[in-house]
């Protein structure tokens, strides 16, 4: 067999495979990767990175008693994208190739990814979304729709057709240029083309297959994860500028609590400036908690109570100045409905406000 790549020598690639209980796509995907391999020369390892699935998986893959073929179990630090990782770590090859095992990415599109690394690209995708691409056509309208949302969101980071996709490979060389890889969820392979910072990327149109045996293994909770990771990597790419789109962020929905609140309070008879002082109050005191959990995260462990002084201090003058505009807007222009005037105060307040918490509360020496 022409592709098993002796102990000493690098193997051309090392074809990494996350599994989780996949026992039966298992001898499938090793043979049809074998017969791939064997028929365009090329030698390789395959990295089976199983999270301890006790499926049997394990024996199978022991018994089949292939050299190029190891089966690593991880039992800490679970999740797809460590699994990968690890296998990355442990790879010995000079290209790296990673791909699901459930059948769904083709393994005879391998040799194709492999040229165009040959040929210096930093990063090869097998694409879902580029001219010849198709897809199993029994993807229902929900999947869709979720895999086109959540490539939207990645594009801001990468101009790719399909960042989400999960079959991908790459020179060792692209790695060298790696900033810290802190991938949460699934998308290691959005992750690895951020960090990278990869400029030379090719997409390889591929037939998507739907999984024939097992059970998929992405839930909600990997889709909350997602939106986690999208938030790192806004943070790494953006920096300060992460921090100000959050904050206003965070500064809608204040807007929302203090438009609420303050109907709310007109609606029962309370007088004016009383009511719109109570609606700044309250949605003061929700950004305090949200820029506290998500704009300042770094800053969450600090004393509560100190910060909220800090914050009612620093957003007291905007605050201030945001309880003045309104009024004044609303004495000038009468006929004026007081959800439009608070809404032009809010906006003279905001921006006092990001200085000063920027600058006077979530400080760094605040921890
Ligand atoms: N080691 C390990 N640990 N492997 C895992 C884990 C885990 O926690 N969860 C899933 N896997 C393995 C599966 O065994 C499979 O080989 C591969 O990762 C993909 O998991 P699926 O459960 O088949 O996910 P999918 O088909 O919904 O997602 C795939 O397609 C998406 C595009 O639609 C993945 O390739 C995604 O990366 C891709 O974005
Ligand atoms: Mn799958």
């Amino acid at each position: 067999m022409p592709q098993i790549a002796a102990e000493h020598t690098t193997p051309r690639v090392s074809i990494i495979v996350p599994t989780y209980r996949e026992a039966e796509n298992l001898p499938r995907l090793i043979a049809r990767i074998s017969a791939v391999l064997e028929a365009h020369e090329i030698t390789a390892e395959l990295l089976l990175m199983d999270d301890d699935s006790q499926d049997g998986s394990e024996e199978l893959v022991e018994a089949l008693r292939l050299p190029w073929v190891r089966m690593i179990v991880r039992k800490e630090e679970r999740g797809l994208s460590q699994a990968v990782l690890e296998g990355v770590r442990q790879a010995r090859g000079a290209a790296l190739l990673v791909m699901d095992a459930d059948l769904s990415h083709p393994p005879e599109k391998i040799p194709e990814l492999l040229e165009a690394i040959d040929e210096g690209y930093d990063f090869v995708i097998g694409s879902r979304h580029v001219k010849g691409a198709t897809t199993d056509e029994n993807w229902g309208a929900f999947r869709w729709l979720n895999s086109f949302a959540a490539t939207m969101l990645a594009k801001p980071f990468i101009s790719v057709r399909d960042p989400m996709s999960g079959f991908f490979a790459f020179p060792r060389r692209t790695l060298d240029r790696a900033d810290y890889l802190n991938p949460i969820g699934y998308k290691i392979g959005l992750e690895l083309l951020v960090k990278c910072r990869c400029q030379w990327v090719k997409e390889i149109a591929i037939h998507f297959a739907n999984r024939e045996l097992g059970a998929s293994k992405l839930c909600l909770k990997e889709q909350l994860l997602y939106i986690q990771h999208i938030r790192r990597l806004f943070i790494y790419k953006f920096g300060g500028w992460a921090d100000l789109a959050q904050f206003l962020i965070v500064g809608l929905s204040g807007v929302f609590v203090n438009l609420i609140v303050l109907t709310a309070l007109l609606w029962r008879d309370a007088p004016r400036p009383a009511a719109v002082a109570s609606a700044i109050l309250i949605s003061m005191l929700t950004n305090f908690f949200l820029n506290r959990r998500f704009t300042f995260s770094y800053a969450r462990k600090g004393p509560l109570f100190k910060q909220l002084l800090r914050f009612c201090a620093a957003c007291s003058l905007g605050a201030l100045v945001n309880w003045g505009a309104t009024l004044l807007i609303l004495s000038q222009m009468p006929g004026l409905p007081p959800q439009l005037g608070a809404l032009c105060g809010i906006f003279v307040g905001t921006l006092l406000n990001f200085i000063a918490s920027r600058y006077l509360v979530f400080t760094h020496d605040s921890l």
